[in-house]
């Protein structure tokens, strides 16, 4: 029988249900500790999901003596950072969820941390196990369209706002940009192999969410509804990104692969306010190239499938401590996602382009 996998959850709110849930699915995993920052939160989360052999803790630092073999990390943005790397210090592997964090500086030291444990650090991007995504990638690395040099990316959600943690600067970092623009980012970024980002320039703003019209948490509200960015890419690739989470508009459109020898358009699924996201849901792919100089468009089948998308993200997270693989989704590679959000922010706020300077590590 193989190794029993221990388990930690830090923030028990609502994602981390999710986790909790995909880990009790699988044989010989056992969650073992849950902490979260609000007392009495952590127990509450244990009798709820019923883990019997759960402690809580309201200090991820405690739950961090105990020996485990990985933790899902379900805080609120700000809080990703440190408990990542003192998880990593503590010689845990982590499952850290999206965004990776608030700063490039601390995704720089998340991975810095996980170099100098030897430990995993994996970021929580589901949609990395929709295999139409997979199939976006394999389309644009084969090479059908040619050289790709510009690519348009985003989610537009016509009336989507969150509420709570997401919303507060001090907790989330970001707003739109970060929470549904890190999904667009990554299958963009994922699609192209993962070029360095080289400069920003964006405009935010947040019309809707600071307006009590449209937001019944207007008070509180400090972070962008909207956002647009160009975003210079190694390789002479341009990629321009744009999100809502509130627009007075059914959609910002599609997502576009424009190479010299062919295009490619993807939609989204679903419908609805708050639809228009890459969080795992493709609508439709197709390929517009030449044929005996003759303008073609092919339409790509959508694979069905009846994946858990969320839980395939948690069992590769074990099924690569039990193989000590290498991470799934590299915090190495999240970097560079992580590295746009923090150039959007910093122009955005400056009204001037910036440039992203990035560790040269290898
Ligand atoms: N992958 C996905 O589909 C997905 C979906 C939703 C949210 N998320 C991400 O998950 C994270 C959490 O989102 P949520 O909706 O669960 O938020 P939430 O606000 O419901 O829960 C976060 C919990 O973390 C606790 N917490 C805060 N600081 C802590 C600390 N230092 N140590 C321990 N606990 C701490 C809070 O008390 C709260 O209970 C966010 O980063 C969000 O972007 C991912």
């Amino acid at each position: 029988m193989s190794k029993t996998i221990r388990i930690g959850i830090i923030g028990s709110g609502g994602i981390a249900r999710a986790h909790g849930s995909a880990y009790k699915s699988m044989p010989n995993v056992e969650i073992i500790a849950v902490a979260d920052s609000i007392e009495g939160k952590a127990q509450a989360f244990i009798d709820q999901e019923q883990l019997p052999l759960a402690k809580a803790f309201d200090d991820h630092r405690r739950l961090l003596e105990l020996d485990l073999d990985g933790v899902s990390i379900c805080t609120p943005n700000f809080a990703h950072h440190e408990t990542a790397v003192n998880a990593l210090h503590a010689g845990k592997h982590v499952l850290v969820e999206k965004p990776m964090s608030v700063t490039l500086q601390q995704s720089i030291e998340m991975v810095e941390a996980a170099q100098a444990s030897g430990k995993m650090l994996t970021v929580g991007f589901q949609p990395r196990y929709d295999p139409n995504m997979a199939l976006i990638k394999e389309i644009v690395q084969s090479g059908k369209l040619g050289n790709v040099y510009f690519v348009e990316t985003g989610g537009g959600r016509r009336r989507g706002m969150p509420t709570g943690t997401f919303i507060r600067k001090e907790l989330a970092g970001a707003g739109a940009m970060a929470d549904i623009g890190c999904y667009s980012l990554d299958m963009a970024l994922n699609a192209l192999g993962n070029p360095k980002p080289l400069t920003v320039s964006a405009y935010t703003s947040n019309h809707f969410g600071t307006n009590p019209k449209y937001h019944k948490e207007a008070a509180s509200f400090d972070v962008e509804d909207f956002g647009v960015a160009m975003i210079r890419l190694e390789g002479d690739i341009v990629l321009n990104y744009k999100i809502s989470w509130a627009m007075h508009m059914d959609t910002l459109g599609a997502t576009m692969f424009l190479g010299s020898e062919g295009g490619l358009k993807v939609t989204s699924a679903g419908s609805g306010p708050w639809s228009g996201v890459w969080d795992g849901s493709v609508g439709s792919m197709t390929l517009y190239h030449d044929v005996m100089g003759q303008h073609v468009q092919s339409t790509i089948p959508i694979i069905e499938h009846r994946l858990d998308l969320f839980a395939e993200k948690v069992r590769d997270f074990v099924a690569a401590i039990r193989d000590s693989r290498p991470a799934p989704i590299p915090g190495e590679q999240i970097l560079y996602n992580q590295a746009i959000i923090d150039g959007v922010l910093r122009s955005a706020a400056s009204k001037r382009e910036v440039t992203i300077e990035l560790p040269n590590w290898k």
